[in-house]
């Protein structure tokens, strides 16, 4: 099964500090799409990375006494100890440090200089540090960053610009022809009025810091950081190198995703970057809603930073990912807290879905031995579940598709539910006390496992460890062709498999003995 091509990026993060679960936010989703994309029969690649240059690397460093290069280094590595420690499986993880990235950045930027698209002016305008961002000084507020309402610093230097007025009106008939670019509608909707406002040529390079890649004919000049980093998508799959084979076969990318804060970066200045190099544009730039705390936005300045590494320690990796897939509504804002991550383990986990898998084993092992017998003819009752576990992986990908785990989750969790009632319904434990009713309730012990292969195959993307805990519960773990996401016919799970019960698989939580 081939079914085409799926490039699928996140941001790469600044290795300023150590990162939260904003941050794991993202990179878990784009990972579930990953994943979801590979079982589902895409030659799949997923780009992670740092952003290690800029002003905002080298004050960091300076603060603490060390070369950028030493401090980023110790930060990377953190960075890719949490997403081990989150099963986050990227093919590649690119660091703008690497010679492999900066001769790319390089050789974009000198083409775009010799063509014409960069050059020399002098330069008057305002900077916002944390945000790597300029603004002209009718977009402030009050002074401030209007992004960020930290104060933007005065600058006044020789630098060189790029002509993104140029490419305004390109973008814009794209953004129009293209609805499905920038998502969600909200986002595409504030991305066409700042365009609208007018874009001012961007400056493109810094004389204040060193830590960046050098302009390749003018050296006192680096690079401006998002010029730097954004190339970063192509620089991973060695665009415009000897070897541009990955460049070839995964560019566009088909999915950017990011949090709101850098929608504009990647729906405004790449695309006209990209122009610019007469490459394709991405398909879907994906901007998600912020991870809020009751504190506000989650910030080291403010200490009310969330570990996601703590997290897992405390309450398992397959919790956390459910927690952060399932809470996050597509594109708005969702609110964090301790109690509320809890509350859904406790009912979602381990009532709704834990519940289930140890109830309908315990079930057949009481009742046959755990052996399965081969279903009688399906009733009412049983047609409704079969039908909706039947019809409940083309839904999951249909939202997967729309980037939209959450709805993806909760469209699992519906057939969660519907089996659960279906044991009421049924009364497996009625059915026991009458003999004639044997047939009956083989039935029924046969859907419940059966539908319980159906949801832990889905949960794959998103829970990566489930499966191997529900497998030998289910007596197929070693029939790996039983669990994939082809093997999602209704009624393949054999006649005769012999279901084990194991250990809980989410036990529940008492919120007072964690805190
Ligand atoms: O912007 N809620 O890096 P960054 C949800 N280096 N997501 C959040 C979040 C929150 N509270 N906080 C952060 C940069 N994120 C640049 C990117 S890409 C070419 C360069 C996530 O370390 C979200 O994905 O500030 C956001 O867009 C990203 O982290 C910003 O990471
Ligand atoms: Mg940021």
């Amino acid at each position: 099964m081939n079914r085409g091509k799926f490039y699928i990026t996140t941001p790469i993060y600044y290795p300023s500090d150590n990162l939260h679960i904003g941050h794991a936010y993202t990179t878990v989703a784009a990972d579930a799409m990953a994943r979801f994309k590979k079982m589902t029969g895409f030659e799949t690649r997923f780009l992670t990375g740092a952003d290690e240059h800029g002003q905002k690397i080298e004050r960091a460093a300076k603060a603490r006494g060390e070369t950028p290069q030493e401090f980023v280094d110790v930060i990377v590595a953190g960075i890719k100890n949490l997403w081990d420690k989150l099963e986050v499986d990227y093919d590649d993880f690119i660091r703008t440090t690497e010679e492999r990235h900066k001769s790319v950045v390089s050789a974009v930027f000198q083409k775009l200089y010799d063509q014409g698209d960069i050059y020399k002016a002098s330069y008057e305008g305002w900077y916002c540090t944390p945000c790597e961002a300029f603004w002209v000084e009718s977009r402030l507020e009050d002074g401030s960053c209007p992004d960020c309402g930290r104060p933007a610093e005065l600058l006044q230097e020789e630098s060189y610009f790029f002509k993104m007025s140029k490419y305004a009106q390109r973008l814009l008939k794209h953004i129009e022809e293209h609805p499905e670019f920038i998502q969600p509608t909200s986002r595409r909707n504030e991305m066409v009025s700042f365009i609208n406002s007018g874009l001012e040529d961007l400056c493109v390079t810094r004389t204040t810091f060193n830590w960046g890649i050098p302009v390749p004919f003018d050296a006192k000049h680096s690079i401006y950081v998002w010029v730097d980093a954004l190339t970063n998508y192509i620089s991973a799959l060695g665009y415009g190198t000897a070897d541009d084979s990955l460049f070839k076969k995964y560019w566009p990318a088909d999915v950017h995703l990011m949090g709101k804060d850098i929608v504009r970066f990647h729906s405004i200045i790449w695309p006209m970057l990209l122009m610019a190099l007469e490459l394709e544009l991405p398909k879907h730039v994906v901007g998600h809603g912020w991870i809020l705390l009751e504190s506000g936005k989650m910030s080291k300045s403010k200490g009310n930073v969330v570990d996601p590494s703590i997290l897992v320690d405390k309450y398992g990796l397959d919790a956390i990912r459910y927690y952060l897939l399932r809470e996050m509504t597509f594109g708005a804002d969702g609110s964090y807290s301790e109690d509320a991550l809890v509350e859904r383990i406790n009912k979602d986990l381990a009532n709704d879905l834990g519940n289930l898998v140890s109830r309908s084993i315990a079930m057949a092992e009481k009742y046959f031995q755990g052996q399965l017998r081969a279903p009688g003819i399906p009733e009412g009752t049983d047609r409704g579940l079969i039908e909706l576990a039947e019809q409940t992986p083309a839904a999951v990908e249909e939202f997967m598709d729309r980037v939209d785990p959450a709805s993806a989750l909760s469209a699992i969790w519906r057939l969660v539910g519907r089996a659960n009632k279906y044991v009421d319904e049924t009364a497996p434990w009625a059915l026991a006390k009458d003999p004639a009713q044997n047939e009956r309730l083989s039935t029924v012990m046969y859907n419940l496992a059966e539908t319980l292969r159906f949801i832990t195959i889905m949960t794959a993307p998103f829970m990566p460890l489930l499966p191997a805990r529900v497998w030998p519960q289910l007596g197929i773990e070693a029939q790996p062709e039983l669990c994939t996401w082809e093997a999602l016919t209704w009624g393949r799970l054999p006649a005769g498999t012999v279901v084990k019960r194991g250990p809980a698989l989410f036990p529940r939580i008492d919120i007072n003995e964690k805190k």
